[in-house]
């Protein structure tokens, strides 16, 4: 193990694929550690372009751009943080020795799609998922439905993130809609859909868990403390760490987080997405590297996840220690416009021990992540509280 001197010809050299939010937080843990970071992403100063050593906009799902960026700056690892990807470049780039890619090529290819990883975990690994089918067509869906998943359940393009296209449906007249609705929020021209039975779970968990070299010199699996969160239509709205479990379930979601990365394989953070009731655990999915709930632990843990995931990429130890319980709370764009502006940072500041990011995307949409309140407290309560509290105070004004 052995890191250079950046822009040296010693230089250890990284490559972000993506560049948002949590790229720039994974891009600044490494410069900590003298990395020479190369930000990639599809449109220009993108958060992560504005703290990396060079700054590269292509259409990462291009495999023939991506190999010729790969070629050109000689990353000795790249690292997807995103996944819209041409993923099968990925996999050709590592065969080809020409980058280790976090963790894996084939992580990357079976997550990016929930075909891959959902047949994974339920078909190969046995793991309990929620009923599922695929379809490819709206009568395809309908005979997945009648044929046992029944109602009420969720319907999601296989290729989408951040709940975009997703729809749960209640009965036989919502499914055309919701169909058409995939099509549109598909991430690339395609026309599959998974169909899953709706869990009515307690409340479900972020089980952060990390691949890194341990004091046996070999890879060990580490688990985070649990992260609870809430969605709106998918997407995150408000995360909290620890979330507090029966001992049960624990090992469960534990257990499961084991198989599925240890299947993936490689060195990293996984963020693996489980639904709990009671004593019981069902695995929905995972993210090959750190999970936009995980944003807490900038706030809960010794080490956030960014960090964690930037020492296991290096080889160097992890502690997944917790600091104190915590909460975030997303900040939106509220509006449609470039250059935006943010009033009442000082009043949010003034939350007792909150703290604040602001991510620096150059354009803001209504419902677009433009920053992050955080807090701790006492107890996961009183630190949500805060935390809503100081992004509550946060105003995007025109800029
Ligand atoms: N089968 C299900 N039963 C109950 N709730 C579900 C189910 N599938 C998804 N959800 C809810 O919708 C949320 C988003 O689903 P999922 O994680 O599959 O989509 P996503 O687009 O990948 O979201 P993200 O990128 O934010 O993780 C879940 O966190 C959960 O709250
Ligand atoms: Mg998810």
């Amino acid at each position: 193990m052995k890191i250079g001197t950046p822009l040296s010809p010693s230089a250890t050299r990284v490559m972000l694929l993506g560049a948002g939010e949590l790229g720039k937080e994974v891009i600044i843990a490494l410069q900590r550690l003298g990395v020479e970071v190369i930000a990639v992403d599809r449109y220009p100063d993108a958060p992560g372009h504005q703290v990396a050593h060079r700054a590269c906009v292509i259409n990462m799902a291009d495999g023939a751009a991506l190999r010729a960026l790969v070629e050109k700056e000689r990353p000795h690892i790249i690292v997807p943080e995103i996944e819209a990807i041409a993923t099968d470049m990925l996999a050709q780039i590592e065969r080809d020795k020409l980058a280790e890619v976090i963790p894996t090529a084939r992580a990357a290819q079976l997550t990016m799609n929930r075909e891959g990883i959902r047949r994974l975990a339920a078909e190969t690994l046995e793991l309990p998922t929620s009923r599922y089918g695929f379809a490819a067509s709206l009568g395809e869906l309908k005979e997945n439905i009648d044929g046992g998943i029944g109602y009420p359940c969720l319907i999601k393009p296989v290729m989408s993130s951040s709940g975009k296209g997703q729809s749960t449906v209640h009965g036989p007249d919502d499914v055309a809609v919701a169909w058409d609705y995939a099509m549109s929020g598909a991430r690339v021209t395609q026309t599959r859909v998974i169909v899953e039975e709706l869990i009515k779970f307690d409340y479900e968990i972020t089980l952060l868990t990390v691949r890194a070299v341990g004091e046996s010199g070999n890879i060990e699996t580490f688990y985070c403390d649990p992260i609870g969160h809430v969605q709106v239509k998918g997407d995150y709205v408000e995360s909290w760490q620890p979330q507090p479990m029966s001992e049960k379930a624990l090992r469960r979601a534990r257990e499961i987080a084991r198989q599925v990365t240890d299947n993936l394989g490689g060195r990293g953070i996984f963020g693996v997405e489980l639904f709990v009731k009671g004593d019981r655990v069902w695995f929905s999915e995972v993210s090959p590297r750190p999970h936009d709930t995980g944003m807490v632990t900038l706030i809960s843990q010794a080490q956030n996840e960014f960090e964690l995931h930037a020492r296991a990429i290096l080889g160097l130890p992890v502690s997944v220690a917790m600091r104190a319980p915590g909460a975030s709370a997303v900040i939106y764009g509220g509006m449609e416009a470039k250059g935006i502006a943010f009033e009442g940072v000082d009043e949010a500041l003034r939350v007792p021990q909150s703290d604040i990011r602001l991510f620096g995307k150059p354009e803001a949409f209504k419902r677009r992540r433009m920053g992050v309140a955080l807090a701790n407290g006492a107890n996961i309560d009183e630190a949500r509280a805060r935390a809503k509290l100081a992004a509550s105070k946060v105003r995007p004004v025109q800029g």
